[in-house]
């Protein structure tokens, strides 16, 4: 079958990056139920885990390994043989096991965190790769703060690993440092200067100290890279990883972009209840695609446009994400059309007299109460009835 060019693959790892928050750790039945949440929701590759971190670790992703069938299982290692011996037993039933192996890029990681040179860290880079090839055939190398790294020693350092035999090049901005636009040309650098570059996938890894996760990752897929790692709501160290669904859903929107993906769109808000609830770990209510007021419309203005054509104010349908439904929310700020929306769900048709009076009760009511429910709303009618 001829490879698809704009096809995105779609990496996760929230049973890694994100689970590595301190609070959300799981059990292993746990990661089991999300790993199998993650195939039904059309990932392609998983990481189960760090397998030399700790033994439960290693089960997990053993676990996971016999519990999924159509994901790549992928475990995590540092540029060591210990680290990649771990990884590469923990991988012994994955049906598409990968090593995901790596080492700092920038200066900074390589002066500070490993008081090396970058002509060693070159070759620790090379040898990790070479050394996990002799496992699998499925090897991602991560270049650890890229996002800050010289792009010459960068590109060296692809090129380098590539010829190792790295299929997968992921270039993360582990510390969220990058904008968009610098991003973006990193990866675009890298495509175009990186002589044996097809020989593999580009993958975009971005943190969101900023705030930029989801731009930085779209401006990667749309400077070349076909991998975009990320974690369901998010979730992940500091300020989290790039939010999956937030990537997905805007390659879904932007159909101009010409990039897709193999993520059914609607076990999104399952599974990201599902990991907010076993991680204990809440959404915020403004979070995008998944948050409980992400499809609510509560000013008037808003109500009375989506009344009238929910595309007024609706970019996304809920359903597409699975999202219960689109909800117009009273309070003080809505306005008659949406009063009307709710009376008339509950049975009761006035007249336009009789609305405005509501209207007016309705408004004392809604500057006392916070949430004004279906039993005020029938109280607010009958009361006018019982004054008739
Ligand atoms: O953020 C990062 O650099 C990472 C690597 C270990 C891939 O999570
Ligand atoms: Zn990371």
């Amino acid at each position: 079958m001829l490879h698809d060019p704009n096809r995105v693959y779609v990496f996760d790892t929230t049973l890694r990056d994100g689970e590595q928050v301190p609070g959300c750790q799981l059990t292993t039945p746990e990661k089991i139920e999300i790993a199998r949440e993650l195939e039904a929701l059309g990932v392609d590759i998983i990481e189960a885990g760090f397998p030399i971190s700790s033994p439960g670790d290693f089960q997990s992703v053993v676990e996971i390994s016999k519990a999924v069938k159509e994901p790549i299982v992928c475990a995590l290692t540092r540029a060591n043989k210990g680290d990649i011996d771990a990884a590469a037993e923990s991988l012994k039933y994955a049906k598409h096991p990968r090593i995901h192996t790596g080492i700092g890029s920038s200066d900074m990681h390589i002066k500070n965190k490993f008081n090396s040179t970058r002509e060693e860290i070159l070759v620790r880079a090379v040898d990790a790769v070479k050394y996990a090839k002799k496992f699998v055939e499925d090897i991602e190398f991560y270049a650890e703060d890229a996002g800050r790294a010289d792009i010459v020693y960068l590109a060296q350092m692809v090129e380098a690993v590539i010829a190792a035999g790295a299929t997968v090049v992921n270039i993360p901005d582990t510390n969220g440092y990058c904008l968009p636009e610098q991003y973006g040309a990193k990866i675009r650098f890298l495509k175009e200067n990186v002589k044996n570059i097809d020989k593999a996938i580009i993958s975009v890894h971005c943190h969101n100290d900023l705030g930029l996760a989801t731009a930085n990752s779209l401006a990667g897929l749309q400077n070349g890279a076909r991998q975009v790692e990320g974690t369901i709501n998010g979730i992940g160290e500091r300020a989290g990883n790039t939010s999956i669904e937030e990537v997905v859903m805007s390659l879904k929107i932007h159909k101009s972009i010409g990039l897709h993906t193999n993520i059914n769109t609607r076990n999104i808000y399952e599974i990201s209840r599902m990991v907010s609830s076993q991680m204990r770990m809440p959404v915020q209510a403004n979070k995008a695609i998944v948050g409980s007021n992400a499809f609510a419309h509560s000013s008037g203005i808003h109500q009375d446009g989506f009344l009238k054509n929910r595309e007024n104010y609706e970019i996304i349908r809920p359903e597409d994400v699975g999202f219960p439904n689109a909800s117009i929310v009273l309070t003080a700020r809505s306005g008659r059309h949406a009063l009307k929306f709710h009376l008339e769900r509950l049975g009761f048709n006035l007249d336009k007299a009789e609305l405005d009076a509501a209207y007016t009760r309705f408004l004392t009511l809604a500057d006392n109460k916070l949430d004004i429910n279906d039993n005020d709303l029938t109280n607010l009618v009958s009361f006018k009835l019982a004054n008739d």
